[in-house]
C-alpha cells in the first residue's frame, strides 16, 4: 500500500533543503519505494499565509501521514511576534499533538570529515553516540509560564520543569531498548544535585534499569556531560535526558562530528511513527543563497526509512550514498576543508541522487 509522507519546509533554508531530500525520496520511487508526498506548512511560512504557526490542516495530514518531513522553522522576520504565534510554536505544537515524544538524535562521525571537527581527529574518530531526548515534556511545555508584572512595576518571568514519573520511564524504555541494539550502555544526564525533579528522573531510571540487567546504566550532571562531550566524546553510547538538556548537548554533540549540517534527527511517537528533521534550525542569514547543507536532511529521510517505512535496504543505500559523496571530496561550505571542492545544496543533492542510482 502507498505510504503518506507529510512535508513541511517550513522557513529559511528549510524549503531548500527539503527539495534535495524530495529529489532522494522521488529517486527512491523509481526503485520501487511506494510513497505519496503531501505538503503543508508549519513556522513562519504558515502564519504569513494563514495567520498561525500550525494550521489545523497540518496537523490533520500530518495525523494521517506514515511519517514526517520536516525543514527548520523560525526567522528575522518573525522574532517580534507575540510568543505564541512564533514559528517556534508550530514545531512545539507539532511535536506535542502528535506525541513524538522520543527523539533520537545520532552524532556519528563520518571518517571523511575527521578534519572538519573542530576538536582534533583522535579525539572524535570513530564517534558514534545517540542523544535520546525527552521532546514532548519538561521545562518546554511545563506550566506555569509566563511574564508578569509585580507590584513594583518589576518583570518576573517563570517557566516550571515538571515531569512525571511516566514520561520518565517511557523515555527510559526507549533508550534501553536501543541501547540493547548497540554497544548496551545509557548514561542518563540530569542536574540532580540541584533540581527535584530530575531527582526524581535519576530514580526512575535506576528503577527502570533493574528490568535491563543486559544494559549498563550510569548517571551524570549535565555540566559535566557537556565537558565530557567536548573532552572524551567516545566514552558514551546512549545518552538520555530532558527536552531542555537534550536540546543543548545535542548542538555540541553535532559539532563533534565536523557541522550541525550533517546531523538527522528522528522524533517518535508510542508506534515508532515519526517526525523526521534535520537537528540544525533554519539559519535565515544564508538562506536562498545555495549554501546550505542538505545532507542533515537526506540522512533524515534515511532514518524515516528505517523507523517508519520499514525500508531499512533503502535507509543503508542513502546513507552509502552521502558516504560516497563525502569519498568524492565534494563539501558544503560548512564542512569545506582545503583540497575538497566546494558545492552549493542542489548541487550537493544531485550528486546524492547519482550516487543512489
Ligand atoms: C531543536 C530546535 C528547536 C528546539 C527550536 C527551533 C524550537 O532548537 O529542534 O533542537 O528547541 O527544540
Ligand atoms: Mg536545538
Amino acid at each position: 500500500m502507498t505510504k503518506k509522507i507529510a512535508v513541511l519546509p517550513g522557513d529559511g533554508i528549510g524549503p531548500e533543503i527539503v527539495v534535495e531530500a524530495v529529489k532522494v525520496l522521488e529517486a527512491l520511487k523509481l526503485q520501487g519505494l511506494d510513497v505519496a508526498l503531501e505538503y503543508g506548512l508549519i513556522g513562519g511560512a504558515a502564519y504569513d499565509e494563514a495567520g498561525t504557526p500550525l494550521p489545523a490542516e497540518t496537523v490533520t495530514i500530518s495525523k494521517d501521514a506514515d511519517a514526517i518531513l520536516l525543514g527548520a522553522v523560525g526567522g528575522y522576520k518573525w522574532e517580534s511576534l507575540d510568543i505564541r504565534v512564533r514559528p517556534e510554536k508550530g514545531l512545539l505544537g507539532i511535536r506535542s499533538e502528535l506525541n513524538l515524544f522520543a527523539n533520537l538524535r545520532p552524532a556519528i562521525l563520518y571518517p571523511q570529515l575527521a578534519d572538519a571537527s573542530t576538536l582534533k581527529a583522535e579525539v572524535v574518530a570513530g564517534l558514534d553516540l545517540l542523544i535520546v531526548r525527552e521532546l514532548t515534556g519538561g521545562i518546554y511545555f511545563g506550566q506555569p509560564r509566563g511574564v508578569k508584572t509585580l507590584e513594583n512595576g518589576e518583570r518576573e518571568g517563570f517557566n516550571t520543569l515538571v515531569y512525571r514519573e511516566s514520561e520518565v520511564n517511557r523515555i527510559g524504555k526507549v533508550a534501553f531498548d536501543i541501547a540493547r541494539k548497540r554497544d548496551g550502555r545509557v548514561c542518563s544526564v540530569d542536574k540532580a544535585n540541584v533540581l527535584e525533579c530530575t531527582e526524581m528522573w535519576r530514580e526512575t531510571m535506576t528503577d527502570l534499569a533493574t528490568n535491563y540487567d543486559d544494559v549498563e546504566l550510569s548517571h551524570m550532571y549535565v555540566d559535566n556531560a557537556a565537558m565530557q562531550l567536548v573532552r572524551a566524546p567516545k566514552q558514551f553510547d546512549v545518552m538520555v535526558t530532558t527536552n531542555m538538556f537534550g536540546d543543548i548537548l545535542s548542538d555540541c554533540a553535532s559539532m563533534l562530528t565536523g557541522s550541525i549540517g550533517m546531523l538527522p534527527s528522528a522524533s517518535l511517537d508510542e508506534n515508532s511513527k515519526g517526525m523526521y528533521e534535520p537537528i540544525h534550525g533554519s539559519a535565515p542569514d544564508i538562506a536562498g543563497q545555495d549554501l546550505a547543507n542538505p545532507l542533515a536532511t537526506i540522512l533524515s529521510v534515511a532514518m524515516m526509512l528505517r523507523y517508519s517505512l520499514d525500508e531499512a535496504g533503502m535507509a543503508d543505500k542513502v546513507e552509502a550514498a552521502v558516504s560516497t559523496v563525502l569519498d568524492q571530496g565534494l563539501r558544503t561550505a560548512d564542512i569545506h576543508s582545503e583540497g575538497m571542492s566546494k558545492v552549493g545544496t542542489a548541487e550537493m543533492g544531485d550528486a546524492v541522487v547519482a550516487a543512489l542510482n
